[in-house]
């Protein structure tokens, strides 16, 4: 079984009947919907919410119940995956683009367990480049100020087309090189104005799932 499978599925054996689950988004994450329908089909009762337009579809394909937004007062448990998460638990999120509502949701959650395979797990966050949000008018003046802060800023495309994330914004993927202050990072990217967000998770998983080649998966708090 893959790493990310293995952290998934052990992951998935904390939710209980009665709660309502935020989905995170990803490949990690795939493997989590997947188990929580199986349960599901088991007898599990839960209802959830969803992180990105992909995880809600594939969600109400495999027979999850799909609350919207509006109408999710507190989340009991989040399962979401990470691009690097380092010895603080801190994480950069934002490869698949579903940054903003991956913090909204991980914020209102009572626990934010995070899956990844051992890959993920680093000294120093800032390998993977830092994906910030910005909203598409005045892209150009809002990138300017992110590059001030000291990273080399790229505009993320995919098939040769900007990128434009669930909610219509461009993401930004920032080498700042390695990220020593993320908390100090995250509030000076968050004050500049057009920018939405920044996938700098500070302190916010209250565990961490990783699964290792060997086909062992270790559960970190
Ligand atoms: C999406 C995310 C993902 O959780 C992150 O990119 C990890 O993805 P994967 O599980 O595919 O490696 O933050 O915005």
């Amino acid at each position: 079984m893959s790493p990310k499978k293995i952290a998934a599925e052990k992951a998935v054996e904390c939710i209980q009947t009665g709660m309502t689950i935020g989905l995170g988004t990803g490949s990690t994450v795939y493997w989590a919907i997947h188990k929580i329908a199986q349960r599901i089909h088991e007898g599990l009762m839960i209802r959830a919410v969803a992180t990105s337009n992909g995880s809600e579809q594939l969600a109400q394909q495999l027979g999850i119940p799909i609350v919207p937004f509006s109408e999710i007062g507190q989340i009991d448990l989040t399962i979401d995956g990470a691009d690097e998460v380092d010895a603080h638990f801190d994480l950069i999120k934002g490869g698949g683009g579903a940054l903003l509502r991956e913090k909204i949701i991980a914020a209102n959650s009572k626990q934010f367990i995070v899956i990844i395979d051992e890959s993920k797990q680093v000294d120093k966050l800032g390998r993977f480049p830092l994906p910030v949000e910005v909203v598409p008018f005045a892209a150009e003046l809002t990138i300017r100020q992110i590059r001030d802060l000291g990273c080399t800023p790229k505009i993320r495309t995919t098939d040769g087309q900007t990128y434009k994330s669930d909610n219509g914004n461009l993401i930004i993927d920032c080498d700042f090189g390695e990220i020593t202050q993320p908390a100090s990072l995250t509030a000076r990217l968050n004050s500049i104005p057009g920018v939405v967000d920044n996938g700098l998770f500070v302190q916010m998983a209250s565990c961490l799932v990783v699964g290792y080649k060997d086909g062992t998966v270790k559960l970190e708090y």
